[in-house]
């Protein structure tokens, strides 16, 4: 195969990652499982999360302060992979960037769509997300006949974070925030906010084994393989392996064991002020 020097150069540079923390973790296992030659740059806001309670304007803010660190770096496409910072400002991210920019709400949408037969959908989220009826709007906008239920559910991102999904009250949570679903006789849930798949075995529990659970990861990455290849950016080199480059605003060392564990390698995060 024969490139011209453009396109290596192009092709070469990474993919750019955003979150308010660890949870985008979860959208960087599927794009190496998908795509191991990619190189890819990570920032988890991890000084400033939770997103979720945060006025639009202020999460805007810190997504641009991210945005400009990874854009300074070549980055050659970026993916908010936090549903509270794509519902705040994706319009206003991809208006912004000379890069394609990927969202998490609509590659999640498409996945609820294929996978529920009744047209029940469940949507949980955080504050942020679902005050801002992105994913219902989205939902309604494939199709006006959907029953869609919504609900943020706080207490889950503080639950994973202090590493209290396995415990009695986390279960007692889970309860009050899903009953109502089931009540609802939903066929798929989107699981609309990163940290979720993070306790995805609970939430299946509590909703019972006939609920889908929407965890859009596996979607975005192939939405990002398609966007490369579209735009002839995917990397064709594959004798070195990808390079991954993690940045985080906070101390490293909680986002490093968790990061591990996730994609099951040592990793090693720097911290970086953004402000
Ligand atoms: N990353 C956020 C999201 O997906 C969850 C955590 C937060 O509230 O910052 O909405």
């Amino acid at each position: 195969m024969t490139f011209t020097k453009k396109q290596i150069i192009e092709a070469h540079k990474a993919i750019g990652v955003i979150d308010s923390g660890v949870g985008g973790l979860t959208v960087v296992k599927e794009i190496s499982r998908r795509l191991p030659h990619e190189r890819l740059i990570y920032f988890g806001d991890t000084a400033r999360m939770p997103y979720g309670p945060r006025s639009y304007s202020e999460v805007r803010r810190f997504a641009f302060e991210m945005i400009e660190f990874l854009t300074h770096q070549g980055i050659k496409m970026l993916v908010v992979a936090c549903n509270s910072a794509t519902a705040a400002g994706l319009s206003a991210y991809q208006a912004s960037c000379e890069q394609p920019v990927l969202g998490v709400i609509e590659p999640g949408v498409r996945s609820a769509l294929t996978r529920s037969k009744s047209g029940r959908i469940g949507v949980i989220g955080t504050v942020g997300t679902i005050n801002s009826s992105e994913y219902e709007k989205a939902l309604r906008n494939n199709n006006g006949n959907l029953h869609v239920v919504s609900k943020a559910c706080p207490l889950f991102v503080l639950l994973v974070e202090n590493n209290l999904v396995e415990t009695p009250e986390a279960k007692k949570v889970a309860h009050e925030y899903l009953d109502p679903f089931v009540k609802e006789n939903i066929d798929a849930l989107i699981l609309g906010c990163t940290h979720y798949p993070l306790m995805e075995r609970l939430i299946q529990e509590v909703v019972g084994p006939s609920v889908n659970l929407i965890n859009s990861a596996e979607e975005i990455a192939a939405e990002v393989e398609s966007i490369l290849a579209e735009n002839k950016m995917a990397n064709p080199l594959d004798s070195d392996g990808a390079r991954y480059r993690f940045f985080v605003s906070g101390s490293p060392e909680p986002f490093e064991e968790v990061g591990a564990k996730l994609l099951n390698r040592e990793i090693k995060a720097y911290q970086v002020k953004l402000s």
